[in-house]
């Protein structure tokens, strides 16, 4: 028998994404409280709570509730051990994360959950759209699967990305993440959430460099079909913004991307993200 949650739970669509009705997390809630809400995010991959007033140190103290928060690679080189970030998109600085992608998969522990407060939401467009990459491994063939499923990918910081990064902090700590991050890191491309036992397509979209072992023909080939296979409407949920709107997303089985039709509009996001393990391959 299902355990009884203390919140309702809409769900955005059969197998992923859910709105949570009836926790209010600027009040002090149990530690049960907490445990169900981190398995709510696991069972449903994107978790939507409304009308959230958080304030910095609240969501904090929320993503510490289920592991230590990851601080940018750049910024902790650069001795800002700050693991609140913003999102803000106006005029002068468009939409960045407008791609598919995962959060940090070049990290050898890459988060576990990623989390959005909206403080500053346009009147039109400007939604983030999420797609489930468990759904989309459970959809390939038994064939596919299974091919995929002894594979390694490289994930690597990219050119342009590359600079952007560095051009934040100053030259030594920019050296010193050129260093650390130049050469990526390898994760299985079938990965097992340790949560839920469930195995979905690790997939990084532009931070993906190749399929281990492969030709680049055949990694470009194989990633770009598992890419449009994996982004299909179906395996999506998306999100319109409202003002103390917090999501919370298990970056484990999830890829996501910001729309960018609000531009040039005002949007800003306070975001945080918790550590993850290494991840784990199938077996
Ligand atoms: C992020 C991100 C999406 C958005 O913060 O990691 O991709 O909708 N944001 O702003
Ligand atoms: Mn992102």
């Amino acid at each position: 028998m299902a355990t009884a949650v203390p919140f309702d739970v809409e769900p955005l669509t059969a197998s992923f994404g859910a709105v949570l009705r009836g926790l209010d997390l600027t009040q002090q809630a149990s530690d049960a409280d907490y445990a169900a809400l981190q398995n709510s995010v696991v069972q449903h991959g994107v978790v939507v709570l409304r009308d959230q007033q958080l304030n910095d140190e609240q969501q904090l103290a929320l993503g510490r509730r289920w592991g230590a928060l990851h601080v940018y690679p750049v910024f902790r080189l650069a001795g800002q051990d700050v693991p609140l970030e913003w999102v803000e998109d106006t005029e002068k600085s468009p939409p960045k994360a407008t791609r598919w992608h995962t959060d940090l998969p070049w990290e050898p522990r890459p988060p576990k959950f990623g989390m959005l407060s909206a403080k500053v939401v346009p009147d039109v467009g400007g939604d983030t759209v999420w797609a489930d990459t468990a759904g989309a491994f459970d959809a390939l063939s038994p064939v596919m699967q299974q091919l995929v499923s002894g594979l390694r990918v490289l994930h690597k910081v990219e050119a342009d990305g590359m600079k952007r990064l560095v051009s934040l902090v100053d030259e030594e700590a920019g050296n010193a993440f050129r260093r650390e991050y130049a050469h990526g890191v390898e994760h299985p491309l079938v990965r097992r959430n340790p949560d839920s036992g469930r195995l979905s397509l690790f997939l990084a979209g532009y931070w993906m460099d190749r399929i281990v072992g492969m030709s680049a023909d055949e990694s470009t080939s194989l990633l770009h079909f598992l890419m449009e296979h994996a982004t299909q409407p179906r395996f999506q949920c998306r999100w319109r913004w409202s003002v103390d709107d917090l999501v919370i997303w298990d970056e484990r089985r999830t890829m996501h991307m910001a729309l960018p039709d609000h531009y040039p509009r005002h949007r800003k996001l306070r975001r945080c993200t918790v550590e993850g393990e290494v991840p784990l391959s199938i077996s």
